[in-house]
């Protein structure tokens, strides 16, 4: 009998894992922005940086937890200042994933940040929609916008950007918080994902990265989202679990993130292969992949080599991230069956 060797399989999984069509649900804007690109736009917008090359911005980029992390990614947006900073970030972004057989995007971006320095939204979604445009134009990707607010900033700065936001309501797909989690439980935010919920807006939460199950609990409970980001906390209340899997509430997992920010100590830890097979809908994203070592696929690779999952672990993943994308039916369909396609000529 052929019995195929270790080595023949973990290539088949890599390359299922290059060509698999995948959703991308866990992504930062600002996340993405690589060192050269950083030291580019500083340079035309005559911002002066602490890092006087390329490798003293990848030596900055290494954190102790979220709060060290968000330091260091709050000075990245500082050079952000003009509607073609943020078509060239998003079009990087999106012509590197169109490379990884990314076919939809659902990407948080963040007005509050840019508050303080009166740019406007205006300016920031001009430049984002004008990138989408020519990304899809030119591979055919699709990108949603998810507007996530920043929940040490509190609940009524959110309300106020929310209401500010309302007059984008065509552009953006839903919100979000992110973020600080630790000491902003999700029932502040009740009256601003109310208020999203009543305008159509769809609704994820940040929850359970470095906060308790609890909060995870919370925002299903309290905020009623359609999407939790991250959840891997989750773990520590199984009845919360059992809710997440009945429900099939989706949980948009970001590996190499959990790894960096200290949240989960080494891969072969990760929760992430229990988690599938328990039935949950989880899926694999890149978080902030500029930062965190790794794009989507970089994402899919260092858990399937760490956690031995199968192609068809793989296939389910793929399929995972388009039934938790906001996308509507017939386009997830449409997904679901060049996945299906892919994986039997795989396996023949
Ligand atoms: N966690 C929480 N908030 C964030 C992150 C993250 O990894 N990246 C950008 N905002
Ligand atoms: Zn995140």
């Amino acid at each position: 009998m052929y019995i195929e060797s270790n080595l023949s399989i973990k290539n088949k999984v890599t390359e299922f894992i290059q060509k698999v069509p995948k959703a991308e649900l866990h992504i930062h804007l600002e996340g993405s922005i690589e060192p050269e690109t950083l030291m580019r736009i500083a340079e035309r917008n005559k911002i002066n940086l602490k890092y006087n090359s390329v490798e003293e911005v990848k030596k900055a980029y290494r954190f102790d937890d979220l709060k060290d992390f968000l330091n260091i990614y709050n000075q990245g947006t500082k050079i952000l200042r003009t509607e073609l900073d943020f078509y060239e970030i998003t079009l990087e972004y999106l012509n590197k994933v169109s490379t990884q057989s990314v076919k939809h995007v659902e990407m948080f971006i963040d007005f509050q940040t840019y508050e303080k320095r009166d740019i406007k939204p205006e300016i920031i979604l001009s430049g984002i929609k004008a990138a989408i445009a020519d990304a899809n134009k030119k591979t055919g990707i699709t990108c949603y916008l998810i507007l996530a607010f920043l929940r040490q900033l509190g609940a009524e700065a959110a309300l106020k950007t929310f209401m500010n936001a309302l007059k984008f309501k065509e552009d953006i797909i839903g919100i979000g918080i992110a973020a600080t989690e630790i000491g902003y439980p999700p029932e502040l935010f009740a009256e601003v994902f109310e208020a999203a919920r009543n305008e159509g807006f769809r609704t994820t939460a940040h929850a359970g990265e470095e906060g308790p199950a609890s909060y995870v609990k919370g925002s299903i409970d309290i905020l009623k989202v359609d999407r939790i980001d991250h959840g891997n906390k989750a773990m520590d209340d199984l009845e919360l679990i059992q809710e997440l899997i009945d429900r099939q509430i989706p949980l948009t997992l970001c590996p190499l993130s959990n790894i960096a920010l200290k949240n989960v100590a080494k891969l072969k830890d990760h929760t992430l292969k229990k988690k599938l097979d328990l039935g949950l809908l989880v899926s694999v994203n890149s978080d902030d992949p500029s930062y965190f070592g790794g794009y989507v696929n970089e994402n899919y690779q260092a858990v399937a080599s760490e956690l031995q999952l199968s192609i068809s672990d793989i296939r389910k993943l793929a399929e995972n991230s388009f039934v938790s994308s906001f996308l509507p039916d017939i386009e997830k369909e449409f997904h679901l069956k060049t996945i299906k396609d892919l994986y039997e000529e795989v396996i023949k």
